[in-house]
């Protein structure tokens, strides 16, 4: 069986975070759901995840995922390390099984190149592999020993490494493939004589190959693979080079993205062809954007889904839905539960939520529309408020179709105002109001004679 282990029960010091680094995030999503993902999509049968620190919060991010758990004691008492953590998944592990060892903190690894490398160990069949890739900064990497004649015969950490060996520019992944039973033999040999006193499980390499066992070496190009995520830095670097790849991604399905780098897409996001992205715009969560949209610049859209050819400008829209041919902003936010539907107009500061605006329904500017059912063609006035909050509970306006209401009137709810009811401007109403009425609450103008 294959057989794959993350290791993610570090502490993650370098984030210098309360979260367990695992945890961070890029592109919107966790990094150890990266490592995950590529294990799954290689066909690894089982995937093991070390963990320790923050322990609880990891399981709990992970309740959707096909993995299992081992715990990797921490404390004065235990020793700490790579090799540690190893050990902790062993007991899964049988003699003919294919190990592959996953970091928990190399997020881009590609089911592809894990593929590519399982096979080759493989047809190699080799006691270990690992996999390698030149850095031009190697700095704070392992680096990978080779012999003259190229042969890999050890790994040695950047903090135990010679003046010499600091030079080397092929580091450690992080990542290999063991033999089950060649695996259990190295973990039992491992000891914690080194600069940090823990177990490597970089030394197994070395240990390995003194058998006389075949080491084997994995090059691959693409650096960015194999990069790790220890510190905010690098969590910047691997992000910024994700996003170019998820835009890219976009664009090579027919999404136009002004620029690129000014554009940030979660990983988890969905767009249709002929979407047209300006900058600044963040698209997050379970978002779907439908054909033919415009969105941005500036627009912030998080868990929303988005009909054809809508235009959003300028605007925050947060778990709602907006239909087709509609135009949210500039400057308009939409707060959960918004549902609007096709052919709506909702301008500058206008705020809504969990209201549901019919077809053809407008407003345009400065509005508060909160707890509400508006039906088709409704027009919204210029200032109107759904006075939804009584300073204890939240009640409910309805508006029928085609209704007017006047600007800067205020609809005290609960209060429902019938269909092609008409609401003078300025009025403060309280009382419902019936089909076709119009309804007048304000006081009458009074002129008078100045003295
Ligand atoms: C490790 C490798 C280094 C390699 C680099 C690649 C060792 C000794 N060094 O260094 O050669 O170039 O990865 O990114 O293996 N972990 C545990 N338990 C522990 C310690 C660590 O589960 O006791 C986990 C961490 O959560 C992390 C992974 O192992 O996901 C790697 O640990 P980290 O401390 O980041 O190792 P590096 O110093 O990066
Ligand atoms: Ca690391």
């Amino acid at each position: 069986m294959d057989i794959s282990i993350v290791l993610a029960a570090g502490e993650g010091t370098r984030m210098k975070s309360k979260i367990p680094k695992v945890l961070h995030k890029i592109c919107g999503k966790e990094i150890i759901k990266y490592v995950i993902e590529a294990s799954h999509r290689a066909n690894i049968e089982k995937c093991i995840l070390i963990l320790g620190h923050g322990r609880e919060e990891v399981i709990q991010s992970l309740i959707e995922y096909n993995v299992l758990f081992e715990n990797q004691p921490m404390g004065e008492s235990f020793p700490y390390g790579t090799g540690f953590a190893v050990m902790q998944g062993v007991r899964h592990v049988n003699d003919d099984d294919t190990v592959l060892i996953l970091n928990g903190d190399v997020p881009l690894i590609s089911s592809h190149t894990l593929k590519a490398f399982i096979d080759f160990h493989k047809k190699e069949k080799a006691s270990i592999s690992v996999m390698t890739a030149i850095f031009h900064n190697p700095h704070g990497y392992g680096r990978i020993v080779r012999k003259k004649t190229g042969e890999v015969i050890g790994i040695v950490e950047e903090k135990d490494a010679s003046e010499h060996e600091k030079t080397i520019k092929e580091v450690n992944s992080g990542i290999y493939c063991f033999s089950g039973k060649e695996l259990k033999t190295a973990l039992k040999r491992l000891d914690t004589n080194n600069s940090q006193n823990e177990y490597y499980i970089t030394d197994a390499v070395g240990l390995l190959k003194k058998d006389g066992k075949k080491v084997c070496g994995f090059r691959i190009d693409d650096m960015m693979e194999i990069s790790g995520i220890n510190d905010r830095y690098q969590q910047y670097q691997l992000n910024h080079y994700k996003q170019l790849e998820i835009n890219k991604n976009h664009m090579m399905n027919g999404v136009t993205i002004i620029d690129s780098h000014n554009t940030y897409i979660d990983d988890s996001v969905m767009i249709e062809k002929d979407v047209i992205i300006y900058p600044g715009t963040i698209l997050q969560g379970t978002t779907f954007i439908s054909e033919d949209c415009i969105i941005g610049p500036n627009a912030t859209i998080v868990d929303c889904k988005v009909g054809q050819g809508t235009i959003i400008e300028q605007s925050k829209l947060i778990d709602s839905v907006v239909g087709k041919s509609s135009s949210i902003g500039p400057f308009a936010y939409l707060r959960p539960k918004s549902i609007i539907g096709d052919h709506v107009k909702i301008g500058d500061f206008v705020e809504v939520k969990n209201t549901t605006i019919g077809n053809g329904s407008k407003a345009s500017h400065l509005a508060y529309l909160g707890d509400g059912e508006v039906g088709d063609n409704v027009n919204i006035g210029c200032g109107v408020i759904f006075v939804n909050y009584d300073g204890m509970q939240k009640q409910s306006t309805k508006i029928g179709d085609n209704a007017f209401i006047g600007s800067n009137s205020n609809l005290v709810a609960p209060v429902t105002i019938e269909k092609g009811a008409y609401i003078a401007c300025g009025s403060t109403i309280t009382d419902d109001v019936g089909e076709g009425m119009l309804a007048i609450a304000r006081a009458r103008q009074v002129n008078k004679e100045k003295k």
